[in-house]
């Protein structure tokens, strides 16, 4: 059963309810996708986990005398395969790092923390974290962490290239194989390759050794830390394709036929020449198994390359997929995917097989309609996030991340913004298979600091590299319709904005000839440097006007451009917390927050009203309106989607200082994945033809009776009538630029509030809230009540604190402990409360605003009944049964 129907009363809007229970069913059902992972096999060439058996440990002092600066002539040569200039050489002499005893197979780490990755050093705690801000989430981030693993390598691979893929580690990554220093990368959320051949004993074991390193000021959010995401290791014959090494395009697409062009690019590691013949088929992927179909669709014509030892070489051929299943944003298309299938072969012998998984669909930009795909223009309905998944942090997981985004689809979104940095890569594997659009974001600072140790410190060395990197490992998702390289850059008003966008331009567009590039600019005027510079106009807050201004640039910008598509890159940066509101309520439809206006002070938290945002920012009824104003605007990408760590406004304080909360208020949907009223606002407008109607606040106030309650409305129908205790308090129409129903008179007397909501004169949708009595008990519920059995899946179970009539009571703040038997763990528990400060592995975990959340882990290996039970004192208690299997 879905948080929605919890918070929501049961009474009278059945129609929305059932459409609403059928709608997460769906979503449930359909969005288990398993994406590939651990182990896979295929001809010549082997994908190996290494995810597992790690031992770990974590220093808030510099344990080896090492750092970045004495490393960085070692470490740059792992970039040599992303310059277009002189290839980085080694320092002569032995690199550092030798001596240091965690680089050693002799080291006893017994004492070390053992674990499987991905893994988030800081998540477990506790808050308050010395030297740590809010800003950064108040955990524990900093310090040098040392990982060490032994790899066996059989006497079979001997011949065999074999590379090191590190998917993601935060940050300054440097890599020790039998205590040589072979590489590494400093961007924490980059995806790397190291070459380990020359390293590596075949037929025996290997130390592997990994130092990180993250200063105490190196982001503007929560960073995490360690490495949080997928790592492993590849077995190739001497010739393969190389990392990232086919790119697929789909130029001439029609509901007829299809072109598809590919590039493979073949590396032979031998030390002759290899003669290798290149052949490729595409066949069906299926969107549920991530399994490529029987049936070959079309085929690449074979091409057979000579390879000269120690080098690479592309071949690039064309063909034709007839009456082709074409890739689209999901509702109003289908997000089909198709695989590239490579082989590589000698003299009738298989080398290597890589397969590509791609979509075919053509994307236009239009300054005037906007985006189109497939030629039917669509509206970007998108939201902002930032990596972490809540309480558990930023090591990746599957499950976790297609939670958020069915969550944001079941709104009615399209589309994403990875803000500010590459993703982890399951994730555009999940936006390919859900159908997201999404703008890929690789940068947050140029050569300007936002922080004392953030990337404008590498940009020099490392921004061709990371650039490069990240285009090519993410070029072939049909989910990507544009790259942005920056956001809000220091230097965005200067004329170096505008040379140093220029220069990342020509790189990019090097690697992807493609997608358009932008970069978000919030007070970059149309006249700028880097606003010419850039393919899409990408405004964040100023095209709406920043605050209660409604002198918004849109109108400039596009006289400026005609031809760009405007898109709001961020919008609306609301602040609120779940469930609390705060009185009197501004008459305004966009409120600046701050002391009288929307905080609740002493409690750290933000009214729910949803018309508050900071200095800079709007209420999303002020950005509707500036976009209906100017339709040519192309849609906006909400800040943001899901609460994150971090960036407490308007409740951050510096390291040191107490009395701030520890994650965001920005979020639609909030930490621990409840809905705030605004999810209602967006579903609206972005699912006309659903039937919505929701009132807030809660109608359990026994301190007002009498007094003025303003209840407000959101509906996708055009008028509306509220009924206080069955009486009338008038049936009204949405003005134009009107987003919400408003009645701000209403005295609060206990009983219920009902609306009724019309569309075209015929009822459309009825929303009821009624007093809740005194807590007498727990109620239960699991998003999946079936999980896999392997050590990775997940049950987000959601407790309600209810009356005696089962409705949630909505300001109960009870301790709730949880338990559980069976083969599974509760790995976390939360509530959405940013204030809260309890760390996220604690077992009891208040109620905020009735609610509190576990999240349940099967076992690996595990099957059968997994019971998660959650007791509070003087309530009745509740369990769940999961099934592990
Ligand atoms: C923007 C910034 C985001 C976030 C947001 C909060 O200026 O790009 O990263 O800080 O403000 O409103």
């Amino acid at each position: 059963m879905s948080v929605s129907v919890q918070t929501r009363s049961l009474l009278g809007h059945c129609t929305a309810v059932l459409f609403m229970l059928l709608l997460n069913t769906l979503l449930v059902e359909a969005h288990t996708i398993q994406l590939p992972r651990a182990t896979a096999r295929s001809k010549g060439r082997e994908r190996i986990s290494l995810n597992e058996g790690w031992k770990f440990s974590r220093f808030t002092f510099n344990p080896d005398s090492l750092s970045y600066s004495t490393l960085k002539p070692w470490i740059l040569p792992s970039a040599n395969d992303f310059i277009k200039g002189p290839e980085h050489q080694p320092p002569s002499g032995t690199p550092p790092g030798r001596n240091v005893t965690y680089v050693q197979a002799s080291f006893d780490d017994s004492s070390w923390e053992g674990l499987n990755l991905p893994h988030d050093w800081a998540i477990k705690g506790p808050f308050n974290a010395p030297g740590i801000s809010g800003g950064m989430g108040r955990l524990p981030t900093n310090g040098v962490g040392w990982y060490r693993r032994k790899v066996t390598v059989a006497p079979e691979d001997k011949g065999k290239s074999i590379f090191l893929d590190i998917d993601g580690a935060m940050s300054y990554s440097a890599v020790w194989v039998n205590g040589r220093l072979v590489g590494g990368w400093p961007y924490g959320y980059a995806s790397f390759r190291l070459d380990l051949t020359q390293h590596l004993k075949v037929g025996g074991d290997n130390m592997l050794a990994i130092r990180l390193d993250n200063a105490a000021d190196n982001s503007r959010w929560y960073p995490g830390a360690g490495i949080y995401r997928n790592v492993w290791l590849i077995k190739t014959s001497p010739a393969h394709v190389t990392q990232y090494g086919t790119f697929i395009t789909t130029p001439d697409v029609s509901d007829g036929s299809a072109t598809v062009n590919l590039a493979v690019e073949v590396q032979n590691d031998a030390s002759s020449d290899q003669a290798v013949k290149v052949e490729t088929e595409i066949r069906v992927l299926d969107g549920a198994t991530g399994q490529p179909g029987t049936d070959v669709v079309a085929k690449f014509s074979p091409a057979t390359i000579r390879v000269p030892a120690g080098q690479k070489k592309s071949v690039s051929s064309s063909t034709r997929v007839k009456n082709p299943r074409l890739w689209g944003p999901a509702p109003a298309q289908t997000p089909n995917m198709y695989v590239a299938m490579t082989t590589l072969s000698a003299k009738g012998t298989i080398l290597d097989t890589y397969e590509t998984p791609f979509g075919i669909r053509s994307v236009s930009y239009d300054g005037n309609k906007g985006v189109s795909i497939n030629g039917k223009p669509v509206r970007i309905w998108g939201t902002c996030n930032h990596g972490d998944h809540g309480a558990l942090g930023v090591a990746f997981n599957t499950r976790a991340a297609e939670r958020q985004l069915s969550m944001l689809q079941e709104m009615g979104s399209n589309s994403f913004r990875t803000s500010h940095n590459p993703p982890t890569p399951e994730l555009l594997d999940l936006a390919d298979r859900m159908g997201f659009m999404v703008v890929d974001e690789i940068f947050d600072a140029w050569n300007v600091a936002k922080t004392s140790h953030d990337f404008s410190s590498l940009f020099p060395d490392w921004h061709e590299p990371d650039l490069r990197a990240f285009i090519r490992r993410d070029r072939n998702h049909p989910s990507i319709i544009a790259w942005s390289f920056g956001n809000e850059l220091g230097e965005q008003s200067a004329a170096a904005g505008g040379a140093t966008a220029q220069s990342l331009r020509v790189i990019l567009l090097s690697e992807d000839p493609t997608r358009p590039t932008t970069a978000a600019m919030n007070v970059a005027g149309p006249g700028t440097a880097l606003a010419s510079a850039l393919d899409i106009i990408s405004l964040n807050y100023q095209g709406e006007g920043h605050g209660t201004s409604t002198n918004g640039s849109f109108a400039a910008f596009h006289a400026a451009y005609p031809d760009k598509v405007i898109w709001s890159s961020e919008s609306a940066s609301t602040v609120s917390t779940r469930g609390t509101y705060v009185f009197p309520v501004t008459s305004a439809n966009s409120a600046i927050v701050g002391p009288g206006s929307g905080l609740n002070e002493s409690a750290l938290q933000v009214s729910a009203y949803e018309l508050y945002h900071p200095s800079w920012a709007s209420s999303p009824d002020k950005v509707f309106a500036a976009h209906d104003r100017n339709p040519y605007v192309a849609g906006e990408f909400v800040w943001t989607g899901w609460d994150y760590l971090g960036e407490p406004t308007p409740y951050d304080s510096p390291a040191g200082v107490s009395g701030g909360a520890r994650s965001s208020y920005f979020g639609i949907i909030d930490l621990a994945g409840f809905r705030k009223d605004r999810f209602y606002l967006y579903q609206a407008r972005w699912r006309p033809e659903l039937p919505v109607a929701h009132i807030l606040p809660h109608w359990t106030w026994p301190e007002r009776v009498g007094l003025e309650t303003p209840v407000h409305v959101f509906s996708s129908g055009d008028e509306a009538e509220l009924f206080v205790n069955g009486n009338s308090a008038g049936r009204v129409k949405r003005g134009q630029y009107e987003y919400r129903f408003r009645w701000n008179k209403v005295v609060y007397q206990p009983g219920e509030v009902k609306v009724v909501a019309y569309k075209g004169g015929k009822e459309w949708a009825v929303d009821v809230k009624r007093t809740v009595g005194e807590a007498k008990g727990l109620n239960m519920t699991a998003d999946r009540t079936t999980i896999r059995g392997d050590g990775d899946d997940l049950s987000f179970v959601t407790v309600a604190v209810v009356d005696e009539n089962g409705d949630t009571v909505p300001r109960a703040s009870n301790a709730i402990t949880f338990s559980v038997s069976g083969p599974g763990q509760i790995v976390a528990t939360d509530n959405g409360d940013p204030a809260d400060m309890t760390a996220f592995p604690s077992l009891t975990r208040k109620a905020f605003s009735g609610l509190s959340l576990a999240v349940v882990r099967a076992d690996k290996g595990a099957s059968g009944d997994i019971t998660v039970s959650a007791s509070a004192s003087g309530l009745k208690g509740a369990r769940v049964t999961l099934k592990a299997r």
